[in-house]
């Protein structure tokens, strides 16, 4: 980790062994200390400002429904935190084994806090059930700068903004800033029961809450995509945000009224239901380095390169947050990937999940 921050980096091994061997014990320590001979005694820490990581404080915690909660963070020294665009995600080291992406859920244009929303998942990995336990208000947390993988494109003509349960969150903020631009947008806003609904209350604040439409499927008020994204014309976009089946209903209804790839937008949570994928072997060639990586069938074309010496930065290992992305030269790709467009896939493939498309098969990438 970068001192003084506690956040994975890639670790410098032999540098990591010579410092560990140069420690030296407490007594020396408090000897040298009281002598005054400091030099070197320290980490030397250099400037922080171009850390991936931010200390902040939790500033406010509040419960919204039995399973959401709404986190707010602030500098803890009172001053602005980085822009951030609509869209954007932060990752927060919830515990050293709990790495976790949330989506940013205010007003772009407030620098003074950030807010995500988390959904409490029992049957989840424990990341987020941890966070709801130790996540305090004044507690002192590590995030990420934020992070835009599924940015807004504000030259549209009109934007639909439909949003699942949680994953309402990058919607609030990308209205916001819909708002702030003077575009055209609505934002359709899907839960099971009110008693589910944690946001109808941020929903009806904004100056822009007369463009919300609340869909409550126990009140048999259920969003109709079909009805919503009728009427398709050039310059319109739809973003969606939430569980897999209603993500795919809205994308589904979205290609039928005509939208094209390249407007129709969406961010995964989680790993949805996955094909009975075969992996085969196949070959990885590096265009820039002018080698041939062999990827066998059971390990990961990630994998094969960190065997060979080769880093490549890789977070979430499902194919969702896009870390891992590379540029794709040739080769016939089996795209297994949840964050690249079919545009996007031309020329990118995502390393951690994509393998080629058949057997024994060549790729060639950019690295
Ligand atoms: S590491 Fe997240 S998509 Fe590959």
């Amino acid at each position: 980790a970068p001192p003084p921050w506690p956040y994975p980096f890639p670790m410098a091994r032999e540098a990591g062994i010579e410092a560990y061997r140069a420690m030296i014990p407490v007594d020396v320590y408090k000897d040298r200390l009281a002598k005054g001979a400091t030099d070197g005694l320290a980490h030397a820490v250099a400037d922080h400002s171009d850390s991936p990581v931010l200390p902040v404080v939790v500033s406010k915690v509040e419960a919204m429904t039995s399973e959401v909660t709404l986190y707010e963070f602030r500098d803890p020294n009172g001053g602005d935190l980085p822009e951030w665009t609509a869209g954007a995600h932060l990752d927060i080291v919830v515990a050293p084994e709990f790495l976790r992406q949330f989506s940013m859920s205010g007003d772009p244009a407030d620098r003074s806090k950030y807010q995500i929303g988390v959904l409490r998942e029992d049957g989840g990995r424990g990341g987020s059930r941890l966070m709801h336990r130790i996540f305090t208000e004044g507690r002192r947390v590590f995030i990420s700068k934020p992070i835009n993988h599924f940015p807004l494109d504000e030259t549209a003509t009109r934007t639909i903004l439909m949003g699942g349960g949680i994953g309402i969150t990058p919607m609030i903020a990308m209205a916001h800033r819909l708002d702030a631009i003077g575009a055209d947008f609505v934002l359709h806003y899907s839960v099971k029961s009110r008693a589910l609904a944690g946001y109808l209350d941020h929903l009806a604040q904004p100056s822009w809450s007369d463009r919300v439409t609340v869909h409550v499927s126990d009140e048999g008020t259920r969003a109709d995509p079909a009805r919503i994204l009728s009427g398709y014309r050039d310059g319109w976009h739809v973003y969606t945000c939430g569980p897999d089946r209603f993500m795919k209903a809205v994308l589904d209804a979205a290609e039928k009224h005509g939208f094209p790839d390249q407007v129709r937008h969406l961010e995964y949570f989680s790993v949805p239901d996955l094909p009975e994928y075969q992996n085969h072997p196949f070959t990885l060639r590096l265009t820039r380095s002018d080698r041939d990586i062999p990827v066998a069938a059971d390990e990961s074309a990630t994998d094969a390169l960190a065997r060979n010496g080769i880093a490549v930065d890789v977070k979430c290992s499902d194919g969702l947050c896009g870390v891992c992305k590379c540029g794709l030269v040739s080769g016939a790709v089996e795209h297994r990937d949840f964050v690249l467009s079919n545009a996007q896939r031309a020329t990118s493939l995502i390393l951690c999940q994509s393998r080629a498309a058949r057997p024994g098969g060549i790729v060639e990438i950019d690295l």
